[in-house]
């Protein structure tokens, strides 16, 4: 029998007890043991639950899930960084096999985690940490491990991708759509960490730090939110063949150098990437020796992320008795990541400019001047006295695109910058 602590009963914790609780008796016969729930930690015991929990297992003591000598794994699922990076050292220091899916704990401290837990003899999984329910970490430490991976796209973060989704096709306001997607449980506590584009930051350094061999420091990357774009930018993208989705970017330049980065993106209709949406979470990897492989899955929710994080705790109780390395800190290799000054993409500019005679002249000389050449131009609907103008650059390097911005906005008749997107033509 493995005995199971949980750290949290929320929209995860809940599709966990859901799952080890009804399929007891499957996981019984594919695994040849029993997995029994032995403790629950949350914070407030009399609150009504989703499902059925018998009482006894509730506590809000973390030390009676700690001291429970009949518990072999806990698995946290309480997030953010305190207390839950605690409770993970403390089990871990107890001898206590983990099971999380808490990106931003396995962003910011995964190497010591994993090395506290080699140091103590225990397994470290977090499947749950990337991709909700695809297996994507499983796919980089042991279906891949032959490659040298050379980049890795993704779409990362479920609520961003389910809000972005609902305003290109339902045309709902970002407002209203966050809410949603608060409602169905994909959002984080405090949506800010899916909004700005740091959850995504969590998961693509988890699978840069994975696929190349090193560890990426989360607070070194490039990243940007989807809080600035507005329905003018999504038809703007739609009608020049595009579909702006917060992608996350993991590349190995030819010097070795690595380019990560989160930020809203102009994806062509033509990549599949485009057409993954709503809650669903896509990773496109490129190996040198599988060559691409797509993985796409619910990104968020209860139960496609209990489905790896019950997966994860199967995993310990297989294993358990098998040196199996946790990946994260094997041969670490230092790494130099690339500015994102030095980043070259076409880009998309949306400004609003007073509609008469001279003024785009004065905005192609600025770019000119700054080495940005210009691919195409639209100007629409004219609301005298101001026009929306959106351009489209060859590409170039960010600290040109910067510059020239910097100009632009001082130009009496560019009333607004409205927005800047990178175009990614994967
Ligand atoms: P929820 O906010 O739904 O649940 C959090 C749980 O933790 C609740 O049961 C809460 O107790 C308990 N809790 C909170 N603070 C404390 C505390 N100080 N001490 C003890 N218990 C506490 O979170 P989610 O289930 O959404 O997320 C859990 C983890 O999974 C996070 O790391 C998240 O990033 C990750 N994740 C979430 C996904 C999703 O779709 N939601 C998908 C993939 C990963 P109480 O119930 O009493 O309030
Ligand atoms: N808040 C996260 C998302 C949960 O929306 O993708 C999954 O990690």
């Amino acid at each position: 029998m493995i005995g199971v602590g949980l750290l949290g009963l929320g929209t995860v914790g809940s599709g966990v007890h859901q799952i080890l609780t009804n399929k007891r008796d499957y996981i019984k016969r594919k695994l040849g043991e029993e997995i029994i729930i032995q403790k629950i930690l949350v914070k407030d015991v009399t609150k009504k639950r989703k499902y059925h929990v018998d009482n006894f297992l509730l506590t809000d003591k973390f030390e009676d899930v700690l001291k429970d000598s009949a518990i072999q794994v806990i698995v946290e699922l309480i997030g953010g960084e305190e207390p839950s990076f605690s409770y993970i050292k403390e089990a871990i220091k107890r001898g206590k096999h983990i099971v999380t899916a808490n990106k931003l704990i396995m962003a910011k401290h995964g190497e010591e985690i994993v090395r506290l837990a080699e140091e103590n003899s225990v397994k470290v999984y977090y499947e749950g940490s990337v991709g909700g329910g695809i297996p994507i970490i499983k796919t980089l430490n042991e279906s891949l491990v032959a490659n040298k991976i050379e980049r890795i796209y993704g779409i990362l973060n479920g609520t961003t991708n389910y809000i972005l989704t609902q305003m290109t096709e339902k045309k709902v306001d970002f407002k209203d759509a966050l809410k949603e997607a608060q409602n169905l449980g994909y959002a984080e506590s405090d949506p800010y960490f899916d909004v700005s584009g740091l959850d995504s930051a969590y998961k693509i350094s988890i699978l840069s730090s994975l696929s190349y061999e090193t560890f990426v420091d989360v607070d070194s990357l490039y990243i940007e939110g989807i809080e600035r774009i507005e329905p003018e930018d999504i038809e703007i993208a739609d009608e020049l063949g595009y579909v702006i989705k917060l992608l996350a970017i993991g590349k190995r330049l030819e010097n070795d150098k690595l380019d990560i980065r989160v930020h809203p993106t102009f994806v062509p209709k033509n990549n599949p990437i485009s057409r993954i949406n709503g809650v669903y979470n896509v990773v496109q990897i490129h190996g040198d020796t599988v060559g691409e492989i797509m993985m796409y899955g619910q990104g968020a929710g209860e139960m496609p992320t209990a489905s790896a994080v019950v997966a994860d705790i199967i995993e310990v109780a297989k294993n358990i008795k098998y040196n199996i390395s946790n990946g994260l800190i094997n041969n670490l290799q230092p790494h130099t990541l690339v500015s994102i000054d030095e980043v070259e993409n076409p880009f998309y500019i949306r400004l609003m400019v007073n509609d008469k005679p001279g003024v785009f002249a004065k905005i192609a000389k600025v770019l000119g001047d700054n080495n940005v050449s210009i691919a195409s131009v639209i100007q629409k609907h004219r609301l005298t006295p101001v026009v929306p103008i959106f351009l489209r650059t060859h590409p170039v390097k960010e600290k040109y695109l910067n510059q020239a911005a910097s100009e632009l906005s001082m130009i009496d008749d560019v009333r607004e910058i409205k927005n800047i997107i990178r175009v990614e033509e994967l």
